[in-house]
């Protein structure tokens, strides 16, 4: 297994739309099992595909303490949602950023699993916050996106003066 370069917002290829997957192949199994190993190397709870450069829709999520849930979805898809809730998120994309974001309380998804078999489940809470967060990055969106014009704009000069510091 190997760690993967995660892409720094503002980076346009974190803007690119990850195309559906067709067939679940061996190349596909091992990005995943990378992309697992990359989020818990980091630390994070969630990583889509989109942020180590593939545009394929494929995320894995860890909400657990002891990272004993990695959860995998290939092709994954809000099918209901309710509620609302409102909690303060950061990304691996957007190192030392944190902001408050609302999202659906509660949702149902489905997806492929690693044998290209569908499930669904229900998540709620940081999970289905998780969820929300990891498929906006396979559309293309960056939860700071979510903020005003004016917070994006502190946020990218910001994180330019680390980018400075640390090169
Ligand atoms: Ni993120």
């Amino acid at each position: 297994m190997a760690l993967l370069p995660i892409l720094r917002y503002p980076d346009n290829r974190l803007h690119k739309k990850a195309e559906r997957i067709r067939e679940v192949t061996p190349e596909i199994r091992l990005l995943a099992a990378d992309m697992a190993e990359t989020m818990y190397e980091a630390p994070g709870i969630g990583l889509a595909a989109t942020q180590v450069d593939r545009h394929i829709r494929l995320i894995v999520v860890d909400v657990s303490e002891d990272q004993s849930e990695l959860l995998t979805f290939i092709n994954p898809e809000i099918i209901e949602k309710s509620g609302e809730c409102v909690g303060e998120e950061g990304c691996l994309s957007v190192p030392g950023i944190y902001e408050t974001v609302t999202r659906a309380e509660r949702i149902k998804v489905k997806a492929l699993n690693l044998d290209g078999k569908e499930f669904q489940m229900q998540a709620e809470g940081l999970l289905a916050v998780c969820i929300q967060h990891e498929i906006d990055h396979l559309q293309g969106k960056v939860f700071v996106e979510y903020l005003s014009n004016l917070k994006q704009t502190r946020i990218k000069s910001k994180l330019a003066k680390k980018a400075r510091i640390t090169a």
